[in-house]
């Protein structure tokens, strides 16, 4: 039977549903967001399948750097399903770097991460030795959250002896490299060409959280980093990237790092022509954009790149007009949906339990929108010490209505006016 779609606002324009969403692309026929409507990125698409094609049976570990909203965690998703094809081992989950992680907690992660990838590839493969002993550290690292020291009954345990055997965070250390060097060799002498592992949320660590990643990083690098036939890839802002690969040369001299420019605005829409397409009522008619073009670039503008902010901005614009403004459907216009996000988010903002911070960020908006701030300038600006200047940009970044750019060289770092603060105060 013919399963007829629930009638959407969204029906006027021919889509099934909103093109907006802001989630990352998925593998896989069933979801509703296929990484079949991915756009561009070839030329890193190329760069990090070459990198790792290229390593032969070496290890690889690349970081992709970018700002928030930008496309990392698609363009990993995309790269995976290619490594699928080209007969890499992977899965579709990630590894977070914590803040406060330590180097038996990441490397714990990893060697979970890498057992479960070979056991949902190859299921087959549990009974082996190597997996058996994998199974059972990473059985003690996911039950020992928290530094409590495991004990086993009954297994076999690492080395061989019998009865109960207990697995303290250092014995990770002892035991874990050669543990995951036995997995990765099984993978060798199988029919997989290696295995891919993502490292995720190096963008959610603060400054000295990267320093701990760097730390970890290097104090790891020879007995996670450089196994045969395992690939990384690492993912974060290019500040945090940058001080957790840079910092030492031990690190930098093995990573490779690709940093993620935000799409032209010909990609953003290439991006929602897919999007149109895929979600057409009626396949043998085109569907109509519900936004002109001039409207998603001045949107996407004001966004610097960060897609996921452009996407929700016409979520909101245009969920709230839809059907409303013309007898017939027709793309909106910017002079239609600007008052509308104004409004929404100047209410959004007002609703902030902290009066002075709106105070604050409402100088900035009012006297120069666009300018590029740096926490000196803001001082003057607010005259506020910098101590205070510095809680009241990060509670402002922290909530989005402020962005820091990217670091360059030792120069302060320099923020700007969000997407969303660019839209309440024009
Ligand atoms: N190459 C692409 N093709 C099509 N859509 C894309 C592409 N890259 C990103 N998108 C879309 O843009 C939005 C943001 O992408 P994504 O979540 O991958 O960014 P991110 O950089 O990982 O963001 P965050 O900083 O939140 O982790 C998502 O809705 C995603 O579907
Ligand atoms: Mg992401």
């Amino acid at each position: 039977m013919v399963q007829r779609p629930i009638p959407t606002s969204w029906n006027v324009y021919n889509l099934l549903r909103s093109p907006f969403f802001q989630q990352p692309l998925e593998s896989g026929e069933q979801t509703p967001r296929p990484l079949s409507l991915f756009v561009g990125r070839e030329a890193e698409l190329k760069r990090l399948r070459g990198t790792i094609h290229g390593a032969g049976e070496n290890a690889t570990v690349q970081a992709i750097a970018g700002a928030p909203g930008v496309g990392k965690t698609t363009l990993v998703k995309e790269l995976k399903a290619l490594a699928l094809e080209d007969g890499y081992l992977t899965t579709d989950s990630y590894v977070a770097i914590l803040p406060n992680d330590t180097p038996e907690g990441l490397f714990g992660r990893v060697l979970g991460a890498l057992y479960d990838t070979i056991l949902a590839n190859r299921p087959q493969s549990g009974d082996n030795s190597a997996m058996a002993d994998a199974k059972v550290l990473v059985r003690a690292t996911r039950l020992t959250s928290g530094g409590i020291t495991l004990t086993i009954p009954g297994i076999g345990g690492i080395g061989g002896t019998h009865g109960t055997s207990v697995v303290t965070p250092k014995d990770l250390l002892i035991d874990g490299p050669r543990v995951m060097r036995d997995l990765t060799r099984m993978v060798q002498t199988s029919d997989a060409r290696g295995t891919l592992l993502h490292l995720n949320n190096l963008e959610n660590l603060s400054e000295s959280d990267a320093m701990r990643a760097a730390e970890i990083l290097r104090a790891l690098r020879d007995i996670m980093l450089l196994h045969n036939g395992l690939h990384y890839v690492l993912v974060g802002t290019a500040d945090a990237v940058n001080m957790a690969v840079n910092t030492h040369a031990q690190v930098r001299s093995i990573v490779g790092t690709l940093v993620l420019a935000p799409f032209t605005i010909d990609e953003v829409h290439a991006l929602l022509r897919a999007r149109y397409d895929h979600l057409r009522v009626d396949p043998t008619r085109p569907a109509m954009s519900p936004v002109d073009a001039n409207a998603a670039a001045t949107l996407y503008d004001f966004f610097r790149g960060d897609l996921r902010g452009l996407l929700k901005a016409l979520e909101d614009g245009v969920g709230v007009l839809i059907g409303l403004d013309h007898a017939t459907a027709q793309p909106l216009t910017l002079d239609e949906l600007r008052p509308v996000l104004q409004q929404g988010y100047a209410s959004e903002l007002a609703a902030l339990p902290e009066q002075k911070r709106i105070a604050q960020l409402t100088k900035w908006g009012t006297t120069a929108p666009a300018s590029v701030q740096t926490q000196k300038s803001l001082g003057t600006l607010w005259q506020l010490s910098q101590g205070a200047v510095s809680t009241a940009v990060s509670y402002l970044t922290r909530q989005g209505y402020v962005v820091a750019l990217p670091r360059t060289g030792t120069n302060p770092i320099q923020y700007v006016l969000s997407g969303v603060s660019r839209l309440i105060f024009g």
